[in-house]
């Protein structure tokens, strides 16, 4: 059996998700992959099982993870998949897995399972809270959300099918989630970019611009500069050596708990624009 995982991830959570599975299907299955999703991949290899996972940004996927399903090719066999997604609270995953499962269906995939798994909410520049939880208090959220992975790996290995049914979150009502989720969707990511600034501690160390997954970020005269590629998933911030990074309009960061999965070292690129 073959299996193919793939993911994206800003802070770790959703590797780390994957990796567990990967860790419990090495336990009977030979071959494992293991990759995050890339831009210029539109023919997936073909395999007995794939598996996704993302986070969830404001109720749905984040854009990049959109366009990699939407342009992947039509499988000429049906093709099972899972989709796994991230969330800082359970029942605010909102139609991400939704969306992937539309985009999906079209490209001839069978959903076998598909959940929701909390993780550490790593949204540092939210305008109102939660804000990333303390140290601690993420270690023990992690463990719950690998226990929680693990089982799920060994349901897909038995042939246990779920689905994740759509519910609205408690605290927000039919329209203020659909409100949140268009706006989000078709206003606020393509425009976030510009609300990023730096406080006067950030020293040029550029780290910023070598681990962002995607190549949105600049320097120049020893400041980052953000670009509309940006998909808001907060490496920048969470892992910024000096904590400079905030965001205008109710983004500021100074105080608040920084977070990234602490197993996860993001790959540094060598070349940087001036
Ligand atoms: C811009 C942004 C929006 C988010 N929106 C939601 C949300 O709507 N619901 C939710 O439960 N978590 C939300 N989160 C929290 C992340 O989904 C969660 O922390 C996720 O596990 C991060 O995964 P990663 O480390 O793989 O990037 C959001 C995070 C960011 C950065
Ligand atoms: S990582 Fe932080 S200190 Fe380094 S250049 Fe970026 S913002 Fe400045
Ligand atoms: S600029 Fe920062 S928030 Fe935007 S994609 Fe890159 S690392 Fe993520």
């Amino acid at each position: 059996m073959k299996i193919e995982l793939k993911y994206f991830t800003g802070t770790g959570n959703s590797l780390k998700i994957l990796k567990t599975c990967g860790e419990i299907f090495a336990e009977s299955v030979n071959t494992i992959s293991i990759s995050e999703i890339s831009r210029n991949e539109t023919v997936l290899p073909g395999s007995d099982l794939i598996g996704f996972c993302f986070p969830v940004y404001a109720f749905g996927i984040p854009r990049i993870c959109n366009k990699y399903l939407r342009e992947i090719t039509r499988f000429k066999e049906q093709q099972k998949v899972f989709v796994l997604i991230t969330a800082g609270a359970l029942d605010e995953a909102g139609l991400a897995i939704t969306e992937c499962k539309r985009i999906l269906k079209k490209k001839n995939c069978e959903i076998i399972y598909s959940d929701v798994i909390q993780m550490p909410i790593n949204w540092t520049t939210s305008p109102k809270p939660p804000y990333p939880p303390s140290k601690e208090e993420a270690i023990e959220i992690i463990n719950q959300g690998v226990y929680k992975t693990q089982k799920i790996a060994r349901n897909i290995l038995s042939g246990v099918k779920k689905h994740h049914n759509f519910n609205y979150p408690k605290k927000y009502s039919e329209i203020k989630f659909y409100w949140n989720y268009y706006m989000f969707k078709y206003l606020g990511i393509q425009n976030m970019w510009r609300l990023f600034r730096v406080y006067s501690s950030c020293n040029g160390c550029q780290l910023c611009a070598k681990i962002c997954p995607t190549n949105s970020i600049r320097i120049n005269n020893k400041k980052p500069f953000w670009s509309k590629t940006c998909e808001q998933c907060m490496r920048c911030v969470n892992f910024c050596p000096t904590e400079s990074i905030y965001q205008m309009q109710g983004g500021n960061t100074i105080g608040k708990n920084k977070y990234r999965e602490p197993s996860f070292k993001p790959k540094e690129r060598k070349t940087l624009y001036k």
